[in-house]
């Protein structure tokens, strides 16, 4: 290639960066690590289920009409749900994923200039579909150690009227819940604004309070669910919403046709067919969150607060703060293990959040946190820096 024809690409280049919508140059996109770890524990999957529905998968793929087009309104799968859930067909809507029908939220009901509201910290996507619609997210700040506060989070929907309201329980990356007695009360002050309101319950199986019963009560209301987590199905992409037939009728605007694969749907399907093998699982996961969290805490009572904080949790993970987190996910990826990472800025500095994992996954990750904290006989860590500095 030539250097004419490479700066001629490089000024190609730079103006389509110019032609972007502004909204989107200036976006933080959302980062996904590319890398396969030998044990994943990043991104709260299900590692419990891995391989579980394969073989039946295999089976019914046989006779999947794969020359034709999926099922545009996911039938079978919304009969399912619904007769789980206990609901009427059309209060049920499926997504590629609950992020895609979290994206419908914003696509269907914010305009530029309209405001959205979200705990603060929380799951990153609400704010990012946000911005790609010119909408300005407006996020209220968790109070100490990350405990939602329902005062302030009113006052700030009274004040600046969004257009959506974004409530996540048990809330992402924290772990922490809003409980039925605050949310409930909380639901009914902000029904008396103009706003739709969306209660993510991604997390729901590990925690088990839920507001689904009150679709029927407000239309605004949509309750967000996913098979990703719980149901161990994220490679398939398979999210739903409960709310009410306006709400339905307002995202199926929207709703680009044959938005789920018939693959997604078949496993989806089969999945939910075999969601009595996730009761002991789901207990597996929450007893093992309670042990790693038991363990955390006795050696944070060794090391102290300041060197080791564990967030209470009742999702599939555990939130940690620590001084040496950059240094325990290094020691952490030398062993083969992923978690999640927040860097040494904002809200969430010097956090780590830690999925559930299997039983061997989950005594190595305690391992290498005891190695860190507590190194062997002759071994050093490092002190952090501002303990260093008072010798
Ligand atoms: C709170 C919350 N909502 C929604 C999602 C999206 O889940 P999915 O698109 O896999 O259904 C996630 C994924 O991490 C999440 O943590």
């Amino acid at each position: 290639m030539t250097k004419n024809s490479t700066d001629q690409q490089t000024q190609a280049a730079q103006q389509l960066f110019s032609l972007l919508k502004k909204s989107v140059r200036t976006l933080n996109p959302y980062h996904v690590e590319p890398a396969m770890p030998r044990i994943k524990l990043d991104a709260n999957e299900n590692n419990w289920l891995a391989g579980r529905f394969q073989p039946i998968l295999q089976e019914r793929l046989e006779s999947l009409p794969i020359h034709q087009y999926p099922d545009s309104d996911c039938l079978a799968l919304r009969e399912k749900l619904a007769a789980l859930h206990g609901v009427d067909r059309e209060q049920v809507i499926t997504g590629v994923g609950s992020d895609q029908i979290i994206s419908w939220v914003i696509q269907a009901f914010v305009e530029a200039g309209d405001q959205v509201l979200v705990m603060d910290p929380t799951f990153s996507m609400y704010e990012i579909d946000t911005l790609m619609a010119g909408g300005e997210p407006v996020r209220v700040p968790l109070g100490e150690g990350f405990v939602f506060q329902p005062e302030p989070f009113l006052e700030k929907a009274r004040e600046t009227m969004p257009k959506v309201v974004f409530l996540t329980n048990p809330n992402n990356p924290t772990g922490g819940v809003i409980a039925p007695e605050v949310l409930r009360p909380l639901l009914a002050s902000l029904a008396q604004l103009r706003c739709v309101i969306a209660i993510d319950e991604a997390y729901y199986e590990f925690y088990g309070e839920t507001v689904a019963d009150l679709i029927d009560t407000y239309p605004q209301l949509i309750i967000l669910r996913t098979l990703s987590k719980a149901y161990g199905l994220a490679g398939v992409r398979a999210g739903y919403a409960l709310a009410s037939e306006a709400m339905m009728d307002a995202l199926g605007r929207v709703k680009p046709p044959y938005h789920m694969s018939g693959l997604d749907q078949l496993a989806a399907l089969i999945c939910l067919e075999h969601a009595d093998a996730l009761q002991p699982v789901l207990q597996k996961v929450i007893g093992w969150r309670e042990t790693m969290e038991k363990e955390m805490k006795a050696l944070a009572l060794q090391e102290g607060e300041d060197r080791l904080r564990v967030f209470p949790s009742r999702a599939n993970f555990l939130l940690i703060r620590t001084p040496l987190a950059a240094k325990l996910d290094q020691r952490l990826r030398e062993s083969g293990i992923m978690v999640r990472g927040y860097g040494e800025s904002g809200a969430l500095a010097n956090c780590l959040r830690i999925t559930v994992g299997t039983e061997t996954e989950n005594k190595e990750l305690l391992a290498v946190l005891q190695e860190v904290f507590q190194p062997p006989a002759g071994r050093s860590t490092e002190k952090p820096a501002e303990k260093e500095g008072k010798g």
